[in-house]
């Protein structure tokens, strides 16, 4: 907690100088002033958040803090399409993906060119990013971080008691899982929520059928894909996953699966490395107290990646916060002290991995040999690929099939019916 607080501390006084920058004669008497509507609320998350506020605080900034609690997002979501279709939309939004699009399609957004050219974010945004924060050749968005979706989270002490290691393969997975249950041990924690069910669904489809295969099925869409023997075989997966699970599963949040892992009530958690920000927010250390592998696949990586939106709210305070937040999240040292809580990694290319812990480096390093071996793909159940009527259509399906007992053809009949539905 100290350290954070000192880290804070550090970055506050490295961002200082950014107002002399910003600030000019003719915005003297407008204070930089930005409602920011997230759903950043669990321990880690809320850690790093404090960061960003610390920091736009420090060059001058006034944050209206407008959080939604609920991991994912989805809450989030349905208060701001509240708020824009009653003509009341915050200035500044945490957006992913898709969504950025759908609403820079609306004509909600601000686009960020000047501040883009001002910050140099052609050099220092990937590739793989700029897909996602432009849209029609314009900057409508600046990125914060990437994390990834296929990690697995385990609790060493709880493996050791069936004389078990982190599984590398889902046959290992199965087995491990069958010998911690028979023991007596929740092998699986989970939060049985859609986007939730969609996290394990995802990471299966790529463990299962490979970077090709969910790029076909999950990002092209192709109907023989959603409809062939590996999407069976997926369910199969589901199904076992399903099995895994403790009855108190439903509606759980992700954080408080998290927490039965550290607690030493469930034995293994699939979840994006969020998670890895609660076992250090509770001064867990990686490689002692909880071990992060990454989830069976032939090196996969699923990636998510959270961004801002400046949407058109008027006012001179707005508009110098909007700039001011556009100006700070590329910020070098804000990339480091934010991605050094939140469990992600700077979305700022040539950010130094110096302090980063093993995990992190291992994102790193995956990041770019999964580019390397285009075994790169981009999540669904976070919003960086399909919109909000396919993405509902696979949520609605895999947490029906995850929660019944739809046979596998069943839902691969269903998924493949709804989703071509939907697109
Ligand atoms: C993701 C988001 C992450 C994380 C997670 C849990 O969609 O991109 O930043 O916070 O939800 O809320």
């Amino acid at each position: 907690m100290v350290q954070s607080l000192l880290k804070g501390a550090k970055l506050v006084l490295a961002l200082a100088p950014l107002c002399a920058s910003l600030a000019s004669p003719t915005t003297a008497s407008a204070q930089p002033t930005s409602e920011v509507l997230h759903y950043w609320t669990s321990g880690g998350e809320a850690e790093a958040v404090k960061v960003l506020k610390e920091a736009f605080e420090a060059n001058g900034g006034r944050w209206i803090d407008a959080p939604v609690a609920g991991g994912g997002g989805d809450a989030q979501a349905a208060v701001l399409r509240a708020r824009v279709l009653s003509g009341d939309p915050p200035s500044t939004v945490q957006i992913k993906g898709q969504n950025i699009h759908e609403w820079a399609a609306a004509g909600t957004l601000k686009t960020l060119d000047d501040e883009a050219e001002a910050g140099n974010w052609d050099a220092l945004i990937p590739e793989v990013l700029k897909r996602v924060v432009k849209y029609e050749g314009s900057y409508v968005a600046v990125p914060i971080n990437i994390h990834r979706v296929d990690w697995l989270w385990s609790n060493p002490e709880v493996l050791a008691r069936v004389n078990a290691e982190p599984p590398r393969t889902w046959e290992e997975f199965n087995a491990t899982a069958e010998k911690l249950k028979a023991a007596g041990y929740i092998p699986l924690a989970h939060g049985g929520q859609p986007w939730q069910d969609a996290t394990l669904f995802e990471v299966v489809v790529l463990g299962i059928g490979g970077a090709d295969f969910y790029k076909n099925a999950l990002e092209e869409l192709n109907e023989d894909a959603l409809r062939s023997d590996t999407m069976v075989k997926v369910f199969d997966q589901m199904r076992k996953l399903s099995t895994y699970v403790d009855p108190g599963f439903p509606g759980r949040e992700w954080n408080l699966a998290t927490a039965m892992v550290m607690r030493g009530e469930a034995a293994m958690q699939i979840m994006g490395d969020w998670a890895k920000a609660e076992f250090l927010a509770a001064g867990e250390v990686p490689g002692e107290d909880f071990i992060c592998t990454p989830t069976p696949s032939n090196n996969g990586f699923i990636l998510n990646s959270d961004s801002f939106a400046m949407f058109r709210v008027p006012g001179e305070d707005v508009a110098e916060g909007q700039k001011l937040m556009a100006s700070l999240v590329l910020d070098e040292e804000l990339q480091r002290a934010f991605n050094l809580l939140k469990g992600s990694i700077p979305a700022r290319k040539g950010v130094s991995s110096e302090g980063f812990d093993p995990c992190a480096l291992q994102s790193m390093e995956a990041l770019a040999s999964a580019e390397e071996s285009d075994a790169l793909v981009n999540s669904l159940a976070h919003e960086i690929v399909q919109d909000g009527a396919v993405r509902g259509a696979f949520l609605d399906v895999i947490t029906e099939h995850f929660n019944t007992d739809m046979s596998s053809q069943e839902a691969v009949n269903l998924l493949a019916e709804t989703v071509m539905l939907a697109r």
